[in-house]
């Protein structure tokens, strides 16, 4: 696949703010920080189209991306960012209920985790939520030039075991700065769309 286009079609915080539900969606989740954005940047690539921040929890709004007029890439908000208050955590995991058990056109949401550290309690959390609803297989491991060659396929091993995948599920490196995985997961992509 190539992305020939991409708008910002709705920034969402509960359903009436939803855009319809005529096309196909495929989401992003992982930690504050993650490099959920960045990546999203690199899909599309543009520089600064998804908002990037050195400040965790810039997103926390569900931001609905229109790609090629055809389907559409969903940033979620990240988790886990401490100095959020209880009143935001609370909203977070409401905002992602109600996104994630009702979305009838979510084909499947991307778990990111950082490749140099074992996927956090949250991050097992989360992926336990996304096997409840049907959602998951597919991780993508971001930061992936922060580490060696050396180290790569130790780390990809450990979330694989603590995220407790199967060998179907597709880990996948990637580094938003080196411009690298991307490839792979537009062909994940089409795959997904396929069918
Ligand atoms: P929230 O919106 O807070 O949930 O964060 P996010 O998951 O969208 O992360 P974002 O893309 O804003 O990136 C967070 C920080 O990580 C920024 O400082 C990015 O520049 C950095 N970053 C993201 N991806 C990469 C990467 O592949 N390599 C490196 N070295 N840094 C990255
Ligand atoms: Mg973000």
């Amino acid at each position: 696949m190539i992305i020939k286009k991409a708008d910002l079609l709705a920034v969402a915080v509960k359903k009436a703010q939803y855009p319809q539900d005529d096309q196909k969606e495929i989401a992003f989740a992982g930690r504050s920080n993650v490099g959920k954005s960045s990546l999203i940047n690199m899909l599309l690539n543009r520089r600064n189209f998804a908002r990037v921040s050195g400040n965790p929890g810039k997103t926390r709004t569900i931001n609905f991306y229109e790609i090629n007029d055809d389907f559409r890439i969903v940033d979620l908000p990240g988790y886990g960012y401490a100095k959020v208050s209880k009143s935001i955590s609370e909203g977070w995991g409401d905002m992602m209920e109600n996104y994630l058990s009702s979305r009838q056109n979510l084909l499947k949401v991307i778990q990111l985790v950082d490749i140099r550290h074992a996927p956090s309690v949250q991050d097992v959390q989360m992926y336990d939520w996304l096997r409840y609803y049907d959602l998951d297989g597919i991780v993508v491991a971001t930061k992936a030039d922060k580490i060696s060659r050396n180290e790569l396929s130790k780390n990809l091993s450990i979330i694989r075991k603590t995220l407790k995948l199967s060998q179907e599920d597709l880990v996948v490196p990637v580094s938003s700065l080196k411009k690298t995985g991307n490839t792979e997961l537009l062909e994940i992509f089409d795959l997904l769309l396929e069918d």
